[in-house]
C-alpha cells in the first residue's frame, strides 16, 4: 500500500507559520509520527511551492500510488489546472485543510479540487492527514 502526502505552497513553513491557525509542529516531525503509526504503509511526503511541480508530481504518482492526501494550500482556491490533474489521474485523492476554511475569509470557501476528490477533511488540524491515511489504509 503506497500513500503519498502532497503539500502545496507555504506548508513548508508549518510550525513557524501563523501557529495560532496552523499549530506549532513541523510537518517533518508529524511525518515521523505517521511513519511509526502506519508501519505497513509505504508513506511518502512531498512539498512544493510551485504549481507546475505539484502537477508533475500528481502526474507521476497518480497512476501507481494507492492514495494521495493533498493539501494544495491557497492553490485549492485558484488552480483549475490542479483540479484537472486530480480529475485526470486514477489514484483517489483526499483533500485536507488544517484550518477550517469555511470559518475564514470568503475566498477560502471555494475549492476547485473538492469535486474531483473522494472526500475532504477540513478544520481538524494535522489530524486530518491521519484520518485520510486511515481511510486509504482500510
Ligand atoms: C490551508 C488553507 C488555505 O486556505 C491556505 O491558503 C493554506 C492552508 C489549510 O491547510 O488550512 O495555505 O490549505
Amino acid at each position: 500500500m503506497k500513500i503519498l502526502i502532497i503539500n502545496g505552497p507555504n506548508l513548508n513553513l508549518l510550525g513557524r507559520r501563523e501557529p495560532e491557525i496552523y499549530g506549532n509542529k513541523t510537518f517533518e516531525a508529524f511525518f515521523e509520527e505517521l511513519k511509526n503509526e502506519f508501519p505497513g504503509v509505504a508513506l511518502e511526503y512531498f512539498q512544493s511551492n510551485h504549481e507546475g511541480v505539484l502537477l508533475d508530481k500528481l502526474h507521476n504518482a497518480g497512476f501507481s500510488a494507492d492514495g494521495i492526501v493533498l493539501n494544495a494550500g491557497a492553490l485549492t482556491h485558484t488552480s483549475i489546472a490542479l483540479a484537472d490533474a486530480v480529475g485526470a489521474i486514477t489514484t483517489p485523492v483526499i483533500e485536507v485543510h488544517i484550518s477550517n476554511v469555511h470559518k475564514r475569509e470568503g475566498f477560502r470557501h471555494h475549492s476547485w479540487l473538492a469535486a474531483k476528490c473522494v472526500g475532504s477533511i477540513v478544520g481538524l488540524g494535522l489530524e486530518g492527514y491521519r484520518l485520510a491515511i486511515r481511510y486509504f489504509a482500510k
